[in-house]
């Protein structure tokens, strides 16, 4: 069901899930892309009369409030964006939370202080989730889902509420399950992933399933050093997870039978430590000193991703090529981002998936709309790819 399946909302009060997990530095906001993409959906409710109370999380606090957690921040910035008054409530299910919600009129918006403040929205315990559920369910008398980067989390605003109260699906929802379907079902090609980031582990399964879907895969950041390990080649003092080079070796092995072609750095930036101030130098990746730990793709490598990429016509991307947060290690993350919105001008479908790679393109001058799509879903979109079943999706096909 979509809003409009929800009938006239004026009057209506409207518990909304946002993904609203953006980067803070202190109480700033350092990139407020999901606060921007979760923007539309609340302003559509609120114009359409229902009196909007917005439910999100920040951080992964342990089940209690903890002051450097709140979203307060958040609701200023919410405010800004919708240049209308956003009330914020100091709990979520609490006094506050039911004060606000009884002082709002038709078009106000509400937003709860962080969920994960309360144990029972993360609880294992069915019962416990429950509970809390059954609380939230209290304020409203209709739920829209609108937090993709969390659809993959069993949680109880997330899953548990949309069993308690007529549901829906919000347009930002809609719109990034239409855009990583186009991915999964007949994907036009060639169609090539881009995985970076720190850790193998987290991508196998992901890597499983593309080995079965995409023509090209280009691999880099931290996690390429396991496939250079697994390659025989030294790699330093760089990351490495030892006790998946074999796994790796499976994946490559796989990749060549079935004619996906896997594309490594052909040269890294190694540094003396991780650090902006240590000493670096571009080498080829069979001469990685011993000493030293790769940390950016080389700009022969950059090149040489481009290349593969410029003839593709759907490009997935997830993670960045290198530190980029340090200005010696932000060119292949930069490069890579190029060739992006090259190919993308060109008519190719590109999307970015995870929030270090849309904070990544931000931070270094991209906007948003040089590419096809950038998903407010990290693990929601890899899991998304995998093929497994999103909670929170099927929780509401369900009701
Ligand atoms: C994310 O940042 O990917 C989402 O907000 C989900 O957060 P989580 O990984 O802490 O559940």
């Amino acid at each position: 069901k979509s809003i409009a399946d929800l009938g006239d909302l004026r009057g209506k009060r409207v518990l909304v899930r946002s993904d609203l997990n953006v980067p803070l530095e202190g109480a700033t906001i350092t990139d407020d892309g999901r606060i921007v993409a979760s923007v539309p959906t609340i302003e559509a409710l609120s114009e359409a009369g229902a009196r909007v109370i917005v439910c999100a999380h920040l951080g992964r606090p342990k089940g209690a409030p903890e002051d450097k957690y709140s979203l307060a921040p958040v609701a200023t910035r919410l405010g800004e964006l919708l240049e209308h008054d956003v009330t914020f409530a100091d709990d979520t299910v609490g006094e506050s939370a039911r004060s606000a919600v009884d002082g709002a009129q038709d078009g106000d918006v509400v937003l709860l202080e962080n969920l994960r403040f309360n144990a029972g929205e993360t609880a294992k315990s069915a019962e416990e989730r429950a509970e809390f559920a059954g609380q939230l369910a209290g304020l409203a008398d209709v739920f829209v889902s609108d937090g993709f980067g969390v659809v993959h989390r069993e949680q109880a605003s997330v899953f548990d509420v949309a069993r308690l109260l007529p549901s829906a699906v919000g347009g930002l929802v809609e719109t990034e399950v239409e855009v990583l379907r186009r991915l999964t079902t007949e994907p036009e090609r060639p169609y090539a992933v881009v995985l970076g980031g720190a850790k193998v582990s987290d991508k196998l399964a992901v890597i499983d399933n593309l080995i079965q879907t995409a023509d090209r895969l280009l691999i880099g950041g931290g996690m390429v050093f396991t496939f250079l390990k697994a390659q025989g080649h030294e790699v330093g003092k760089s990351l490495l997870e030892q006790d998946q080079v074999e796994a790796v070796k499976g994946y490559l092995d796989q990749a060549q039978q079935r004619g996906v072609e896997i594309v490594l750095p052909v040269d890294v930036v190694a540094a003396t430590e991780f650090s902006a101030e240590a000493d670096h130098e571009v080498v080829t990746i069979d001469a990685i000193p011993a000493d030293r730990m790769g940390l950016d793709i080389g700009p022969r490598s950059s090149e040489l991703f481009a290349e593969k990429l410029a003839d593709c016509r759907t490009v997935f991307w997830n993670g960045p090529m290198g530190a980029f947060e340090m200005e010696p290690y932000a060119a292949g993350t930069a490069a890579l981002a190029k060739a992006l919105v090259d190919i993308t001008s060109d008519g190719a479908l590109t999307v970015v998936g995870g929030g270090d790679s849309a904070a990544a393109v931000r931070q270094l001058g991209f906007k948003d709309d040089q590419f096809g799509h950038i998903s407010t879903g990290g693990g929601a979109s890899l899991e998304y790819l995998e093929g497994k079943d999103l909670p929170g999706l099927t929780v509401l096909d369900e009701s």
